[in-house]
């Protein structure tokens, strides 16, 4: 069993009337003090699209419309280059063209698109496109045995620029394939999920690769109704009479649902992805600097900047929803372990990547990594009041073990998608104990051992040998 910080149950009478007498006299109210509002982070309850902006990302026009035409020129030719043995000798001619062809552009300056959040976004989106396209699509072969592979300048530059103002890592995100991946069937009608078309742009041009964008959105916009109720939380006058108290408790149900919804969209992923489509020909575009292919995967170094190394260069992941952060943090989960909590970590998790989630917040836009440090600094923790109210612990616990019961889900279909695929190929799989338990719905939570392999499970998470887990701690 692994920490899922639950509260103790009550147990002492006198206790729970001692805090019935205290709610019914407490007049704890909040300072008065204006607070932020969502929209101050680029959170979008108006428009009820929460971290997607409100309307779809409007294209590049000229000088950077170069980059969209290599964008849906890339869609068209490119192949990932690990595809194209010696005999596509055509398909490497143009692969190689196409990158030419990069290599000639101009390098151009961003200055006129900073005050322009939506064209920043799409420069963001359509250059990470453009960075992993060109990476991916050389064959290994033609590396000469290189441990490392040159970003040209004129995508590093305006790539680590844009960054820079959004304040996000300069490589494909979360934010480039699902948040800013999509557009209206119909433009005249609101963003809602029917409306909306995800997979704008696609690495593999597959049914599938449309599908996990389209099955990690509808996560996120179920989200939405979470961040209305973190809303009425925080604009509750106070927490300690009896009606707020029960407010709070209807709050607690409501976000038990929506996490029991996402789950639901977690789980309807087997029905939309194929699992080989998924492992084979959409995931190794998403591998980042250093990651993929084993120990021998390239390390990608940006032309022109001084330390590549120090860039967050790991690529997409749903790691990176803020959805699931600002969860975390509402319930304040400790993935670090640094409080003592209850039921206590494993050895195992002990060992655990503890600070995967932190640093996956790198990698998304700095507006929204504000906005979970304003969930975080929320001056009435609701942990903290659940600890103090016993009428609100249950409804706080089984929050918590419904969050812990979506990670346990969303563990079986990691190791569906990826260990098994791996095992596909007879690449050897140091996953294998774990995920056994988990296909059968065991779940112990932990991950062994390193995996590597061909088309390479993701170094960023199983990163090192020894005991590490596939998923966070409560
Ligand atoms: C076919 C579908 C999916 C597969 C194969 C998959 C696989 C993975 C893998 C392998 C990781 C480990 C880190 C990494 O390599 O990025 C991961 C992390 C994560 N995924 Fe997924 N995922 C899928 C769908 C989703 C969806 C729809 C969500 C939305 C809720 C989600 C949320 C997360 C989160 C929050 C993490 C960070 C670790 C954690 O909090 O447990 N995933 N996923």
């Amino acid at each position: 069993m692994y920490p899922i910080d639950l509260l103790p149950s009550p147990f002492h009478i006198f206790n729970d009337a001692l805090w019935v007498m205290q709610s019914l006299y407490a007049s704890r109210r909040v300072s008065n003090e204006l607070h932020p509002v969502p929209a101050d982070f680029d959170v979008n309850l108006h428009t009820n699209t929460g971290f997607l902006p409100p309307r779809p990302l409007p294209k590049l026009q000229k000088p950077f419309d170069v980059w969209e035409d290599a964008l849906s020129q890339a869609q068209k030719v490119l192949k990932l280059g690990e595809d194209l043995p010696e005999e596509h000798a055509e398909e490497r001619t143009e692969g190689e063209l196409w990158r030419q062809r990069i290599r000639s552009l101009p390098t151009l300056t961003t200055e006129t698109l900073h005050q322009e959040p939506q064209l920043l976004r799409r420069a963001h989106k359509v250059l990470a496109f453009l960075v992993h396209f060109y990476i991916h699509s050389i064959p290994p072969d033609t590396r000469n045995g290189s441990q490392s592979i040159l970003v040209p300048l004129s995508l590093s530059a305006p790539i680590i620029a844009v960054s820079r103002v959004l304040r996000i890592a300069p490589v494909l995100t979360f934010a480039d394939t699902v948040l800013w991946n999509w557009d209206l069937v119909d433009p005249k009608q609101p963003a809602t999920i029917e409306n909306m078309r995800f997979g704008q742009e696609l690495f593999s041009g597959t049914e599938d690769e449309r599908n996990f964008y389209l099955g990690s959105a509808r996560a996120e916009l179920i989200g939405v109704q979470m961040l209305h109720i973190f809303n009425d939380y925080h604009n509750l006058p106070n927490v300690t009479d009896l009606s707020s108290i029960s407010k709070i408790n209807r709050l607690l149900a409501r976000l038990t649902t929506v996490i029991q919804e996402i789950n639901a969209s977690v789980q309807s992923m087997r029905q939309i992805v194929d699992p080989h489509v998924f492992y084979w020909e959409v995931r190794p575009w998403f591998n980042g600097s250093g990651s993929g292919s084993g120990p021998s995967a390239p390390v990608w170094i940006y032309e022109g900047v001084d330390d590549t190394s120090k860039l967050d260069l790991s690529g997409p992941s749903a790691g990176q929803s803020s959805v699931m952060h600002a969860l975390d943090l509402f319930f304040d989960i400790d993935h670090k372990l640094r409080q003592r909590r209850y039921p206590a970590p494993s050895d195992a998790n002990k060992h655990a990547d503890r600070g995967f989630m932190e640093r996956m917040r790198r990698y998304m836009p700095g507006k929204h990594r504000d906005y979970l440090a304003y969930i975080a600094e929320y001056p009435r923790p609701v942990r903290e009041v659940a600890q103090n109210t016993p009428a609100i612990r249950e409804a706080y616990n089984t929050a918590v073990t419904t969050l812990k019961k979506l990670r346990d889900s969303h563990m079986r279909i990691a190791c569906l998608y990826v260990v098994t695929m791996s095992r596909s190929t007879n690449a050897t799989c140091g996953l294998s104990d774990v995920c056994d338990g988990e296909e059968n719905g065991e779940g112990s939570g932990q991950v062994r051992t390193s995996d590597w392999n061909r088309r390479g499970t993701s170094s960023r998470y199983y990163s090192r040998p020894g005991e590490m887990r596939l998923h966070a701690l409560f």
